[in-house]
């Protein structure tokens, strides 16, 4: 299938910063600058932190037009309510309007402790509520390096994957991250990129069948900037970004929207 079938995907990351009077302050930007030409071209979501949610949500009802940018969450538990102190619950979160839960970010399984078992019960907690994961899988540099990069990935997917029929497969996202290009500047080149998000593609076809490789959105995310976003879009199996730092300031996200101006 052509990739042109896929509309790409961009998503901001805001990981912990921002309070919410920055956030107002980030969407009323990026709702000046981003155009219907854009937002026909490619999906937007922004995710903030959990206490910036509400005022998002509130900022976009308040506009006359309605605001084509998704609204989506960083994480979230995997049961819907309960003694679970400190945790945010997706039901929650599907009453503000999320519509996209990152899940298993790799801060999120190096220093939350993460496995991926959790990984696949969150996966599931976001579908039955209506919303849709975007599931991150990569490598450490030390994986990268001793050659384990595609066993690291594959099995990360397979185990995320595990009990989704084929049509919830083919209607998320995985985002595809090496650990080591994040927030670092070190960006995977285009090739090494498609190499990985194409292995992401066949174990996806192997588990769900064609038609969901064919529809499923893989991101790349790590050190996205406007000036390599063009590049790493051109690949045939990435279908998107996920970006951190440079989704912080509206010109630099506007700027990895408009990646085709650049390509
Ligand atoms: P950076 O774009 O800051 O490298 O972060 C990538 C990331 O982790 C997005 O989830």
């Amino acid at each position: 299938m052509a990739q042109a079938a896929r509309k790409p995907l961009i998503s901001g990351n805001w990981k912990m910063n921002l309070n919410h009077f920055e956030a107002t302050a980030l969407v009323q930007k990026l709702v000046y600058e981003l155009t219907p030409d854009d937002y026909a071209a490619v999906d937007v979501s922004v995710h903030p932190p959990f206490t910036d949610i509400r005022t998002v949500q509130t900022y976009f009802l308040a506009e006359k037009e309605p605001v084509p940018i998704r609204i989506g969450a960083q994480n979230c538990h995997w049961e819907d309510a309960g003694a679970f102190t400190g945790e945010v619950s997706p039901a929650m979160l599907a009453k503000l309007d999320v519509s996209y839960v990152i899940v298993g970010h790799s801060e999120r399984r190096e220093m939350f402790g993460e496995t991926d078992e959790i990984v696949n019960r969150k996966v599931h907690a976001v579908f039955r509520h209506g919303m849709t994961p975007i599931m991150c899988v990569g490598e450490t540099l030390e994986e990268r390096e001793a050659g384990t990069t595609e066993d690291k990935v594959t099995g990360q997917v397979r185990a995320g994957l595990a009990g989704l029929s084929p049509e919830q497969v083919g209607s998320m996202v995985i985002a595809y991250e090496p650990i080591w290009a994040i927030g670092t500047g070190r960006t995977a080149t285009p090739e090494d990129a498609q190499a990985v998000c194409a292995t992401i593609r066949a174990t996806v076809r192997e588990l769900a069948g064609g038609e969901a490789a064919d529809a499923l959105r893989i991101q790349y995310g790590g050190s996205v900037k406007p000036t390599n976003a063009a590049d790493l879009m051109a690949c045939p199996d990435v279908d998107g970004a996920l970006v951190g730092g440079a989704s912080l300031e509206a010109e630099s996200f506007a700027g990895i929207v408009r990646y085709r101006d650049r390509a």
